[in-house]
C-alpha cells in the first residue's frame, strides 16, 4: 500500500514575493459562492456557541458573513434568517453619522456619539456629555478604523439587505424550502463526510428543489470534489477540511482526516481539472487561528475561511460566558459533541438521526469582547499576509507561492529563546 502525505499550516510559510502595493491597499474582497461577493473573506461556522442571529448581523456589518446553524427547529432558524435580513446593515446602534456639511448644534443634543464626516469618512467624533463605558468607546474606536481603510463595507444582497447563510442537512428538504423562503442568500450543507453515497443522491434531489446558492461540504478529496460536481452540477462553492477544527475529535475517533490546507488543494486540483477554479469558490474550514492560517489557506486556493474557534470568545457568540478566577472565558462545543447532538435530537426531532459516535469536545475558550476586534485582526493580519504573498489582491494571492519547512524551522518561526 502506498502512503501519501498530507501537509497543515505548520508545515508551510507564505515564500515572500515582491508586492504590487502597500499592505494598506490591498484588497480583501472576495467571492463565498458563485453569485455571492464579501468584502472580508471570513464565514462564521454553523455552530450552537457560534452563529446565531447576533453574529450573524455583526459580521456581516463588518464585510464578512455568518451560516446559522440547524441545532434547532426549522421555524426557529427561519426567524433567525429573518432578523438578520430585516436589521439595519449599518452601525446606526452605535453611533450617528453627518456629514461635515450638515453640522448642526441641534445634532449636539444627541446622547449617542456623532461621527463627522467629510467625502463619506470618518475625519472626527462628537462625543456626548453622558458617559460612554470605556469598553463601548473601545469598540466604537475599532469599527471606525475599519470603516475608515475604504475596503470595509457591510455584505448586503441586491436589495440593501445583510447577507446571511443557513446550514442545512442534505435530507432536509422542508428546512432548506424554509429557509430559501425565510430569505437566506445560501444554504451550506453541514455534514462531516458529504462524499457519501446517499447524502449525494439527498442533496441532488435537495438542489433540483431549491434556486438559492448551495454551498456543498464537508469534503476533503479531489475524488470527492470531481465525484459531487458530476451529479450535481449547480453547486456554488466547496467547503473543505475534515477533522481538522479545534474541536474536532473525527481524526481520533475515527481515525480519518484531511487537514483543511490539503483539503484546499486538492480541491483547487479538482477544479483546475474541471476548468471550474475561480469560478466555484472553495472555503477552508478548521483550524484557523489567526490570519496567517486564513492566509495560507488563500495562497493554496481558498476564496474564503470558516471559522468557529476564532468566534466563539467574542460578546455575539451566543455562548455562555464563564468566570474561573480573575479570567473570562466561553463555552465553545463541537456540533457532533455530546452536548450538541443532545440538543440537535431535542430541537428537530424529524431531522435524520445522525450517528451516535461524539466526533466533537466541549471546551472554554478565552473572552474576546467584541466581535468587531477578531474582525480588525484578521483584516489588517489578511492585508499583511497578502503582501508577503506578492499579491494586491485574493485572486492575485493564488499565484503566491507556499515552501515547506522542517520541523526545526517550524520552531525558530515562533517565538524563541526569551526568558518570559
Ligand atoms: P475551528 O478550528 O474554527 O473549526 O474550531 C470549526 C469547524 O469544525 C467543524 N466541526 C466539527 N468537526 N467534530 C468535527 O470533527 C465536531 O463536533 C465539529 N463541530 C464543528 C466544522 O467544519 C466547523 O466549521
Amino acid at each position: 500500500m502506498r502512503i501519501i502525505e498530507y501537509i497543515t499550516f505548520d508545515d508551510v510559510v507564505i515564500v515572500p514575493r515582491k508586492a504590487p502595493v502597500d499592505p494598506q491597499y490591498v484588497v480583501l474582497e472576495s467571492n463565498i459562492t458563485r453569485n455571492h461577493r464579501i468584502r472580508v473573506p471570513i464565514l462564521s461556522s454553523p455552530m450552537d456557541t457560534v452563529t446565531e442571529q447576533d453574529l450573524a448581523i455583526e459580521i456581516a456589518r463588518l464585510g464578512g458573513v455568518g451560516v446559522i446553524h440547524r441545532n434547532m427547529s426549522i421555524s426557529e432558524q427561519a426567524n433567525m434568517i429573518q432578523s438578520v435580513k430585516s436589521a439595519s446593515p449599518d452601525f446606526k446602534h452605535l453611533f450617528d453619522t453627518i456629514s461635515i456639511n450638515e453640522l448642526d448644534k441641534s445634532y449636539l443634543q444627541s446622547d449617542k456619539p456623532l461621527i463627522i464626516t467629510s467625502n463619506s469618512s470618518p475625519i472626527g467624533a462628537y462625543i456626548p456629555a453622558k458617559s460612554l463605558s470605556p469598553a463601548l468607546v473601545e469598540k466604537i474606536d475599532l469599527v471606525l478604523r475599519l470603516l475608515r481603510t475604504g475596503h470595509v463595507k457591510p455584505s448586503l444582497d441586491n436589495n440593501g439587505r445583510l447577507l446571511v447563510g443557513a446550514a442545512i442537512s442534505p435530507f432536509d428538504i422542508r428546512r432548506a424550502e424554509a429557509l430559501e423562503k425565510a430569505g437566506a442568500d445560501f444554504l451550506v450543507t453541514d455534514v462531516a463526510h458529504l462524499h457519501n453515497v446517499e447524502a449525494l443522491s439527498a442533496l441532488k434531489k435537495l438542489a433540483e428543489k431549491i434556486s438559492i446558492d448551495i454551498v456543498a461540504g464537508n469534503i476533503g478529496t479531489k475524488e470527492a470534489v470531481l465525484d459531487i460536481l458530476s451529479k450535481v452540477e449547480s453547486i456554488s462553492g466547496l467547503r473543505v477540511g475534515i477533522s481538522s477544527g479545534s474541536i474536532c475529535s473525527t481524526g481520533v475517533v475515527a481515525g480519518a482526516s484531511v487537514p483543511t490546507l490539503t483539503a484546499v488543494m486538492n480541491a483547487r486540483e479538482a477544479l483546475e481539472e474541471l476548468g471550474l477554479f475561480g469560478r466555484i469558490p472553495i472555503i477552508a474550514d478548521g483550524g484557523i487561528r489567526g490570519p496567517g492560517e486564513a492566509a495560507k489557506a488563500i495562497v493554496a486556493g481558498a476564496s474564503a475561511v470558516m471559522s468557529g474557534r476564532l468566534f466563539a470568545g467574542t460578546d455575539e457568540a451566543p455562548s455562555l460566558l464563564v468566570r474561573i478566577g480573575d479570567k473570562l472565558y466561553k463555552t465553545y462545543r463541537g456540533m457532533a459533541s455530546a452536548g450538541a447532538m443532545k440538543r440537535r435530537h431535542a430541537a428537530d426531532r424529524y431531522s435524520r438521526p445522525s450517528k451516535q459516535l461524539e466526533e466533537g469536545v466541549e471546551g472554554l475558550v478565552p473572552y474576546e469582547g467584541p466581535l468587531v476586534k477578531v474582525m480588525s485582526r484578521m483584516f489588517f493580519g489578511l492585508q499583511a499576509s497578502l503582501g508577503y504573498a506578492g499579491a494586491s489582491r485574493i485572486e492575485e494571492a493564488w499565484n503566491g507561492v507556499l515552501a515547506r519547512v522542517s520541523s526545526l524551522g517550524a520552531k525558530e518561526i515562533n517565538p524563541h529563546d526569551l526568558v518570559k
